[in-house]
């Protein structure tokens, strides 16, 4: 499997790009908001805490094997970072697939675009088999953007998480590299919406 740094991915309304020291601030606003991490599997971070987080971010970016692409969201049209997306290498050609969008930007395709370039960005570049999610049962959201991508709903996973003081199940959500082409071919009919193909790093 290819490994590709510095990783960047360009979609319809977003980019996809590394993260550096200058997203602190930025990166507060999404992992400082309990809208936010109320969804996710850690409380609320404060400023140091997110600047601990970038740092481990950035380290494991420099790893060799690279094992993780944890990407900065931005707008087609800012280098500001509105959002994260994650593709966690686990296993053989397979990858754990997240995201963020901060809460003053919701609702406005960002996350479906950034999961859609990470998901493309994993199969044509990175070579994987398969992508899953994983997925709290009460976050209409983010299931409504995976399954607006075409992923299957695989079953729960009873206690998954353990956050906001107790544990939580999650619901399993995947799609095959097979599946994806497929889609992509299909989609690529007149009339279709592809989505455009990742920037190669
Ligand atoms: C989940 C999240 C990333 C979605 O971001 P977003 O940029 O608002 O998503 P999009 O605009 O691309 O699409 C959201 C879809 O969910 C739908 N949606 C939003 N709230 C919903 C709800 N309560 N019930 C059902 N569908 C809902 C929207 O209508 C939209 O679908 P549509 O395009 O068919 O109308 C964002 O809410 C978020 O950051 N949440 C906190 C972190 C999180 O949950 N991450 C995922 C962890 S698995």
């Amino acid at each position: 499997m290819r490994a590709m740094r510095p990783a960047a991915a360009l979609g319809a309304r977003i980019s996809l790009r590394e993260l550096d020291v200058t997203d602190i601030d930025d990166a507060v606003a999404i992992v400082g908001d309990d809208e936010v991490t109320q969804w996710l599997s850690f409380d609320a971070r404060d400023s140091y805490e997110t600047a601990a987080m970038i740092q481990g971010v950035m380290e494991r970016a420099a790893l060799s094997p690279r094992t993780e692409y944890y990407l900065a969201v931005t707008p087609s049209t800012s280098i500001q970072m509105i959002g994260f997306a994650r593709l966690g290498l686990e296993g053989v050609k397979a990858a754990n697939l997240g995201y963020s969008i901060r809460h003053a930007d919701w609702g406005k395709g960002y996350a479906t675009d950034a999961a859609r370039t990470m998901t493309t960005f994993g199969f044509e570049v990175l070579g994987l088999h398969r992508i899953a999610a994983t997925i709290g049962p009460d976050n209409n959201a983010s299931i409504a953007v995976v399954e607006k991508l075409g992923f299957t709903y695989e079953g729960c996973i009873r206690d998954h998480v353990f956050t906001n003081g107790a544990w939580r199940d999650s619901l399993l959500f995947s799609v095959l590299e097979c599946e994806w082409k497929l889609a992509n071919h299909l989609l690529a009919e007149p009339g279709g919406d592809t989505g455009p193909r990742p920037e190669a790093p």
